[in-house]
């Protein structure tokens, strides 16, 4: 695990993009795994301006993203396809034909998260897999738990990312239950990328650079991974 620390979240998305944007240049065809939540934002807005300033070309570029609430449908402005469409599919030229989406709002959970991973497996897998963290450790929506989850599958939301994420909603509150992908997928990535800034991370940074491997972290899985690099400001490094 490489870790990387940098001043401003501006150091952060400059360089998290120019990883993206390198990758797409020497494989317009790349899968991409991309994360919601505030993490990502800064980079998908350099993204965009890559595409608008410098024509960075992402019309043939697959992309999955990693976990969906379940109960809203797609067109609800709190859906992640939302969040996706607007901080960055719409504005960097995206061809939603190759956009993919747990697409939560359907009783057949299951089946949605057999073909999901089918789907990745038939695009040749993620070549770069985008993350950001939960407060307690969760990467996509994969809560502490007592094992590592393999592939997709509906998750029952913990408290604490039912708090952390009230934020976006007016009436603050969430839907309990999300579709993710599973550690299994995400580890299944060629190439990971974390971002993590704000004290409230430094806990959860820690847990994952210097704990135990363990499901209670489900972040920490990341350690036993070829190719992941860590982007962090100081303020969610300070327990390094
Ligand atoms: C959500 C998402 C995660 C994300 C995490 C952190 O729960 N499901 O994919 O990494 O929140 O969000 P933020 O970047 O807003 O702190």
């Amino acid at each position: 695990m490489q870790i990387q620390v940098f001043d401003t979240e501006q150091q952060i998305a400059s360089a998290v993009s120019a990883i993206l944007l390198k990758q797409i240049r020497e494989k317009p065809q790349s899968v991409l795994g991309f994360a919601t939540g505030s993490s990502p934002v800064a980079t998908y807005q350099k993204l965009i301006e890559a595409h608008e300033n410098d024509g960075a070309d992402f019309s043939k570029v697959t992309t999955f993203n990693l976990d969906e609430y379940c109960d809203l449908a797609q067109s609800d402005p709190h859906s992640y396809y939302s969040f996706m469409r607007e901080q960055l599919f719409e504005k960097a030229g995206f061809d939603y034909s190759r956009v993919h989406f747990l697409t939560a709002d359907t009783a057949d959970h299951e089946s949605v998260c057999r073909a999901y991973r089918a789907e990745i497996e038939r695009c040749g897998g993620i070549d770069i897999q985008l993350l950001g963290i939960g407060r307690n450790g969760h990467i996509g929506f994969n809560e502490p738990s007592d094992r590592f989850s393999d592939g997709p599958f509906m998750v029952e939301l913990a408290p604490s990312t039912l708090e952390a994420n009230a934020r976006f909603f007016e009436t603050g509150k969430p839907p309990r239950y999300a579709l993710t992908m599973g550690i299994g997928d995400i580890m299944a990535a060629k190439k990971i990328l974390l971002i993590a800034t704000g004290e409230s991370k430094a806990n959860a940074i820690r847990a994952m650079v210097k704990g135990d491997v363990t499901p209670q972290c489900p972040a920490s899985v990341l350690q036993t991974h070829p190719d992941v690099t860590v982007f962090l400001d100081r303020a969610s490094a300070r327990l390094l």
